[in-house]
């Protein structure tokens, strides 16, 4: 097997405190959501990789759905809007959906994905983030479960990217 990517940016989280904080988190999940079969949604691209990982580690079934969100703006800089460019594929009416989420910075994805996805009626609607940036909070939402709160740092790997690259690291590091 070939190396893992490697990076001299300085770290945050390596991979072994991410997997094991995964599956605590996976563990809790299936317990809080025992006799029942959430529906995981993904928000592309920064929650693949932690999804994938979430998910093999769950002891409940469930099922999985993704859309992709696009925040207008470049960079690390958001002008505010959101949309949807690419829809969910399956109906969350009556589900118990479980948003996943690489990143909760400003709020406003999830503030967003609330308010659409009340519309269709879950049975329930909850948000997995991995990682809590809470210091950046715009919008008044928080997630139901968080793997790391995070200082005000922009980080890459694990899912996450800059400028779409270093989402192949094992780790989390962050752009100094
Ligand atoms: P929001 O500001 O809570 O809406 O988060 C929007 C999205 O911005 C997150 O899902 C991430 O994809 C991205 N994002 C926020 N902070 C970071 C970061 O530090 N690194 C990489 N992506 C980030
Ligand atoms: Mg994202």
């Amino acid at each position: 097997m070939n190396a893992p990517l490697r990076s001299d940016l300085p770290m945050l989280l390596e991979a072994s405190r991410i997997e094991t904080r995964v599956a605590e988190l996976a563990a809790q999940l299936s317990s809080d959501y025992a006799g029942r079969t959430p529906h995981l949604v993904g928000v592309l691209k920064g929650a693949w990789v932690f999804m994938a990982d979430l998910v093999r580690c769950l002891t409940v079934p469930c099922t999985v759905d993704f859309l992709s969100i696009q925040s207008y703006g470049s960079g690390a800089v958001s002008s505010g809007e959101v949309k949807i460019t690419k829809d969910l594929d399956l109906s969350i009416e009556g589900r118990d959906v479980l948003v996943v989420e690489d990143i909760l910075d400003t709020g406003r994805t999830f503030s967003y994905l609330q308010e659409v996805f009340a519309a269709h009626r879950p049975a329930s609607l909850r948000l997995v983030a991995l990682l809590d940036k809470q210091s950046r909070r715009v919008m008044p939402v928080q997630a139901d479960y968080v793997g790391f709160p995070i200082p005000d740092v922009f980080v890459v790997g694990y899912g996450l990217d800059f400028d779409q690259k270093y989402r192949n690291l094992p780790d989390i590091r962050y752009i100094p």
